[in-house]
C-alpha cells in the first residue's frame, strides 16, 4: 500500500476505434437465449454476400459459439505479419469465432477482462480487410460481450431478434433498451420463429404468438424488420452447416431471410445517411 508508484502519463483516453476498410458493424442480440440470433446472423451475412457485398462474421458468442457449426467451417485460422489474424472463409464470407480457436466441447471460463480482451483481438487483430459489412452475433443476454463491443469500434447499428412470445418479447425490450442506454441505432427488429405452415393441412400455427414483435417495434418506433417462419428447412440446414439462403432468394424457405436482408441493407444505408455523426458519438 506504501509502495511509490513512479506517476507516469498513462495511455490516452480512446473511445471506440472505427475498424479501418469496414464500413458497417451490425450487432445481432436479444435478450433471450435460443430465439435464432445466430441463425439470423448467418443467413443475414451469407443472403448479403449473396447480394454482392464484402461480408465479415464474427461470432462474439464466446459462451457458445455456434457459428462454426451453422457455416460448416472449422479449423485454425492462421496468423500473418506480427500477430495479425487471418479470418476463415466460408461462403464467400471472413469468419471468425472462438470455435476456431477452442474446438470441441470443453468451454473455456471466462473471466470479464478476459473477455473485453478477445473482443478487441477480434475486432483489432483479425484481417479483416475491405468489408461493406461487418455481422456480429452476440451471445444472449445484456451484458459484457455487448458491452466491449460498443466500446471497442463504433456499432452502425443492432438488430434485436424476438420470437413473438410475450417471454421473448420482454427480454427483447431490455436489449432494445441496453441498445438505447450505449446510444447504439437500433437497425430494427425482427420476429423469428413467427408462425409455422402444417404440412398436413396447411394451416398457419402461430407457436409462439405471433405480431409481438411488431407491436414493440411500434412503440419503440423503430423499423420492424420482417417476421421469419419457423421452418424445419431453417433449422436442418443450420444444423448442416449449409445457411438455407445459399438456396437463393426464389426458394420458399429463403424468401423471408433475403426480405429480411434487403430490409437491413436499407435501414443501414439510412442510418449511415441520415446520422453519421452517429458512429463517432459512442463514448
Ligand atoms: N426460423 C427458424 N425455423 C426453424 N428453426 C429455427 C429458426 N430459427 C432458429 N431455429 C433453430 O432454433 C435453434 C436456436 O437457434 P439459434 O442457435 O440461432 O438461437 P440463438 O438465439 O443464437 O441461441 P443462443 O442464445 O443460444 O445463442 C437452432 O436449432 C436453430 O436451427
Ligand atoms: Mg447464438
Ligand atoms: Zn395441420
Amino acid at each position: 500500500m506504501n509502495a511509490h508508484v513512479p506517476s507516469r502519463p498513462g495511455p490516452p483516453a480512446q473511445g471506440p476505434q472505427p475498424l479501418p476498410g469496414v464500413d458497417a458493424i451490425i450487432a445481432v442480440g436479444s435478450g433471450k437465449g435460443g430465439v435464432g440470433k445466430t441463425t439470423l446472423s448467418v443467413n443475414l451475412a451469407v443472403a448479403l454476400a449473396k447480394l454482392g457485398h464484402k461480408v465479415g462474421l464474427l461470432d462474439a458468442d464466446v459462451y457458445g459459439p455456434n457459428v462454426p457449426l451453422m457455416l460448416g467451417v472449422n479449423g485454425q485460422p492462421k496468423m500473418v505479419g506480427e500477430n495479425r489474424i487471418e479470418p476463415l472463409e466460408a461462403f464467400g464470407l471472413k469468419v471468425i469465432s472462438v470455435g476456431f480457436l477452442n474446438p470441441g466441447d470443453k468451454p473455456i471460463i471466462w473471466r470479464g477482462p478476459m473477455l473485453h480482451q478477445i473482443m478487441k483481438q477480434f475486432l483489432g487483430l483479425v484481417e479483416w480487410g475491405q468489408l461493406d459489412y461487418l455481422v456480429v452475433d452476440l451471445p444472449p443476454g445484456t451484458g459484457d460481450i455487448a458491452l466491449s463491443l460498443v466500446q471497442t469500434v463504433p456499432l452502425t447499428g443492432a438488430i434485436v431478434v424476438s420470437t413473438p412470445s410475450d417471454v421473448s418479447l420482454q427480454d427483447a425490450r431490455k436489449a432494445v433498451e441496453m441498445f438505447r442506454q450505449m446510444k447504439v441505432d437500433i437497425v430494427g427488429i425482427v420476429e423469428n420463429m413467427s408462425y409455422f405452415v402444417c404440412p398436413h393441412c396447411h394451416n398457419e400455427i402461430d407457436i409462439f404468438s405471433r405480431g409481438g414483435a411488431e407491436k414493440m417495434a411500434q412503440h419503440y418506433d423503430v423499423a420492424f424488420l420482417g417476421n421469419i417462419e419457423l421452418d424445419p428447412e431453417v433449422r436442418k440446414s443450420g444444423d448442416g452447416g449449409k445457411p438455407v439462403v445459399l438456396e437463393g432468394e426464389n426458394s420458399a424457405h429463403a424468401k423471408a431471410l433475403f426480405a429480411f436482408a434487403r430490409k437491413v441493407e436499407a435501414r443501414v444505408a439510412e442510418i449511415r445517411a441520415t446520422a453519421p455523426e452517429s458512429v463517432i458519438q459512442i463514448q
